[in-house]
Parts: structure tokens; sequence; C-alpha cells
């Protein structure tokens, strides 16, 4: 069967960046904390009226056109993940399209919150796979700090903005975007929501008054279930393709704290030296932190390497995606 590849991948993040120490000076914090429980040191804000999760989107997506040679006309069809839409509609994937100059082509949404760039990357990959396209954008982008309470010490100091995009073509034979496992559970839907603002409970001065349109967690709730199905996930698509530690090159995780990623790979008998971190610079941007660890180390790749990518969030949703890194 034919096979998807990314063949190529661009990230995004705004220019001010939050340190741990301006976050002191916010709420009942400290560096020392912060760093020991998330390994996060800092994290990109976007300034700036009027914008969203779509102008990060853009320029990610602007960039990855300009480095794989691609015009605008050349793109099929684009999947933008999210959950940080600009407007509730319009979806984010329309107004990136706008914004780069990608026309009359299907552009959507897909909303799993932090596992939402493998959803997208699994349904686009379908669309290459069938045949049906050529070349498929797939984006991640979230302006978390738009739903972030700066208030609230156990959630503000985990966020930050950001986006990354990839290119979906048909691979060169084994290659590509080998397997893909997507799950989910509503038992997690209380432990880690943004309350209002949608259909159950509309915008109201109630609810602004009870800041129910931040994003609410129980940490160490939300905490059990990643360790324990971010570990089972990756050792499952492992198990089935025949993969072990060693013939991992990289684990490329969901950055939402440093122990649950370090306990993923203890499970996976992958090194820290085959773990793809980058939460120390962005913390946890949600869709975008698997396209933006590619993004980071994509120099370091080498066509063949087998990389395990793998993420746990709100829902909850969770899931695994093998891929042999086709450049
Ligand atoms: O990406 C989507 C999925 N999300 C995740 O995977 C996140 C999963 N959860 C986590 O990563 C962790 O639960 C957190 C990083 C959010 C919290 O770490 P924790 O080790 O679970 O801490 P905790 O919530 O149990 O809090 C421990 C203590 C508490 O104080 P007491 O009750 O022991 O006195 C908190 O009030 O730390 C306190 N605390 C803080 N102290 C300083 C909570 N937040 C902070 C803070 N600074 N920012």
């Amino acid at each position: 069967m034919m096979k998807a590849a990314i063949t190529g991948v661009h990230g995004y993040v705004p220019d001010y960046v939050l340190t741990n120490a301006e976050l002191e000076r916010m709420v009942d914090t400290n560096d020392e904390w912060i760093t020991s429980r998330t390994g996060i040191k800092e994290r990109h804000i976007l300034k700036g009226e009027g914008k969203g999760s779509s102008h990060m989107g853009a320029e990610a997506v602007r960039g990855l056109l300009a480095k794989t040679n691609n015009a605008p006309e050349e793109i099929d069809l684009l999947i933008c993940a999210t959950v940080t839409p600009d407007y509730v509609f319009p979806a984010t994937a329309n107004l990136i399209c706008d914004m780069v100059g990608i026309r009359n082509v299907g552009s959507f949404d897909i909303q799993a919150a932090c596992s939402g760039f493998l959803y997208a990357l699994t349904v686009g990959t379908q669309f290459i796979e069938s045949g049906k396209y050529k070349k498929v954008i797939v984006v991640g982008a979230d302006k978390m700090s738009a739903i972030t309470d700066y208030t609230d010490r156990t959630t503000c100091v985990l966020f930050g903005d950001g986006a990354g995009a990839v290119l979906l073509e048909a691979a060169e034979e084994g290659f590509g975007i080998i397997d893909s496992i997507i799950r989910s559970d509503g038992v997690g839907q209380y432990h880690l929501f943004q309350k209002a603002g949608g259909s159950r409970y509309p915008p109201s001065h109630e609810t602004v008054e009870k800041r129910w349109h931040y994003v609410y967690q129980d940490g160490p709730s939300v905490f059990k279930f990643a360790v324990k199905n971010m570990a089972d996930v990756s050792a499952e698509i492992m198990q089935r393709n025949g993969l072990e530690g060693d013939n991992v090159a990289w684990l490329v995780p969901h950055q939402a704290n440093k122990r649950i990623i370090d306990a993923t790979a203890n499970r996976m008998g992958i090194g820290s030296d085959k773990v793809m971190l980058n939460i120390h610079k962005y913390g946890n941007t949600t869709a975008a932190t698997i396209p933006l660890c590619l993004f980071d180390y994509e120099s370091q790749l080498k066509k063949g390497d087998n990389l395990v990518l793998a993420a746990f969030g709100g829902g909850f949703t969770w899931g695994a995606v093998y891929v042999r890194w086709a450049y």
C-alpha cells in the first residue's frame, strides 16, 4: 500500500519570552519548583491585538512552502489541529489558507487537545494513502496564552504559544508514516478542560466571573493517566511493528512535563540522548509541541531513522505514530 511521508517541517514561535523569573513576579511560584516539576524554563507568548493561532500557523506554513519549494496553488488540503481556534467558526485552517494564499481547496480543524497533531497527521495520511491528494499540509497551532489564567499558578507556568507544520506526500517504498494509533476516553473530560464558551455553557457574565473560560486542570489526575497511557501506546506501536529501544532513533513526545517524557522513554527502553526535548524553551504548546520538536531536531534526522511520536491530552485523548524518516 502507498504510504504518506513527511517531506518537510517548519515551526514558528512568537518573539516575546515569558521566563520563570517573570512568572515569579506574577504568582506565588519559583524557578526551582517549575524546573524540577515540569522541566520548563521559558515559553513564548503571542502579543498583539487581533492575532490568534492562525497568525502563528500561517507563519509556519509560509516557511514550509518556501523551504519545500511549493507554491500555495500546489497544496491539495490543509488540516489544522488546535484547541485555541481564532473563532468558534470559521475554522482556523480556513484562515491560515487565506493568509498564505491557498485557495479553493478543502481545509478544516481537528480538535483533540494535546494529541491534536497526531490525530491530524493520522487523518492527513489517509488522503495520501488513498491516492486522493498529492500534497497535504498538517498544522498544529495553539495560542494557549489566550485561555491561560495568569492568576492560577497551577496552570499558568505550564503553557506557551507556537505552531508547527508538516508537508505530507507519497512516500518512497519503505519510508514514511508506517503505523498510527489514536485513542480517547471521555472519563477525562472534567480533569482537563475549558468549561465555558461552547454550547453547554455559552459565554455570560457568570461564566466570565467564575473564570470558566480558562484552562482548568487537575494536574495530578492527568499526570497519572498521561504516564500510563503514553507509555502503553508507545510500547504497543513498537511491539506491533517489531521495534525495540535499540532500533528506535528518536522518541518524539508531546511536551507537557519532562517527568512524563522520562517515564515514557524509560518504558520504551530509550536513552535520554534519543528523546526530543524542547519543553525548557517553549513549555506546553498543545498541538504544536510535536511539529516544533521535529523542526528543532530536523538537522539531526537521517533518512531511515525510526521515530515514535507519542502524545496524551485533554479528553482524554492519546496516540502514537511510527515514522520512518524519509529524507
Ligand atoms: O498536555 C496535556 C496533558 N497535561 C499533562 O500531561 C500535565 C500533567 N500534570 C502535570 O504535569 C503535573 O501534575 C503538574 C506539573 C501540573 C503539577 O505537578 P505535581 O507534581 O503533580 O504537583 P501538584 O499539583 O501535586 O502540587 C504539589 C504542590 C502543591 O502544594 P501542596 O498542596 O503540596 O502544599 C501545589 O499547590 O505544589 C504546589 N504548586 C506550586 N508551587 C509552586 C502547584 N503549582 C505550583 C507552582 N509553583 N506553579
